[in-house]
């Protein structure tokens, strides 16, 4: 059952920053999930809403941004916006990584950003899996790229993500956690799917979940799994 860390550790250092995907590895997860955008130069940022004003010091749309403007602010007044480039050269192989898509003119570019990552960086297929709740970004993933693994996201309906994995042949399907049960586990897996869970957080939740044989868990206390 792989530990899988939510946005790197964020029960313990701030969301989708190094420091927090240093964390991540120094509580030895498996893999990593993390959430991208895009800058208004087309570099893909590391960051899950579509504006900065949560996370940073600063105000604004993720794309309206330039990259450099974007890595001026300040998240917890030393870490900032890091590009996926950045990230993955920080885990340089150590776990797989979980990269949710969160807008929707990501596809093409983050295909190219993994292909250079396989081909120039000796990481492999195995290291990546690609998730989204916008099924038409995942099924452009798969047009562009066969080989790249993708995880099906639902918060609602896990009938629909299950026909769904099978139209574009993903390899998993990541559920919110209160939508299982052990028989729609069987069944997703029954179907040759992984089944990932977010997020996973209560030590009773995550008894549960595990009882229910899981491939993996997401959590911000992936220490806890
Ligand atoms: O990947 C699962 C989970 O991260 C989806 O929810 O809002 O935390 O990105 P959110
Ligand atoms: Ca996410």
């Amino acid at each position: 059952m792989l530990k899988i860390g939510h946005r790197g550790a964020k029960g313990y250092e701030p969301e989708n920053t190094l420091i927090g995907f240093e964390k991540a590895l120094a509580l030895g997860v498996d893999q990593i999930e993390l959430d991208i955008h895009l800058s208004a130069d087309g570099e893909i940022m590391v960051i899950h809403d579509e504006t900065i004003d949560r996370t940073t010091n600063g105000s604004g749309c993720v794309n309206s941004l330039t990259c450099t403007e974007l890595q001026q602010f300040r998240i917890r007044e030393q870490q900032y916006i890091p590009t996926l480039i950045e990230v993955l050269d920080l885990i340089d192989r150590k776990c797989s990584v979980n990269i949710e898509i969160k807008s929707t003119n990501l596809a093409d570019k983050l295909v190219t950003a993994l292909e250079r990552f396989i081909i120039e960086k000796v990481w492999k297929y195995s290291h990546f899996i690609v998730s989204s709740f916008e099924w038409d970004t995942l099924e452009k993933v798969r047009s562009l790229n066969p080989e790249i693994s993708i995880g099906v996201l639902t918060e609602t309906n896990i009938e629909d993500a299950l026909a769904f994995a099978k139209k574009i042949k993903a390899q998993a399907i990541n559920p919110d956690f209160q939508l299982l049960s052990k028989d729609n586990v069987s069944a997703m897996q029954q179907a040759g799917f992984q089944v990932f869970p977010w997020t996973v957080n209560e030590t009773e939740d995550i008894k549960r979940i595990q009882s229910y044989k899981v491939d993996g868990i997401i959590s911000d206390f992936p220490d806890r799994l």
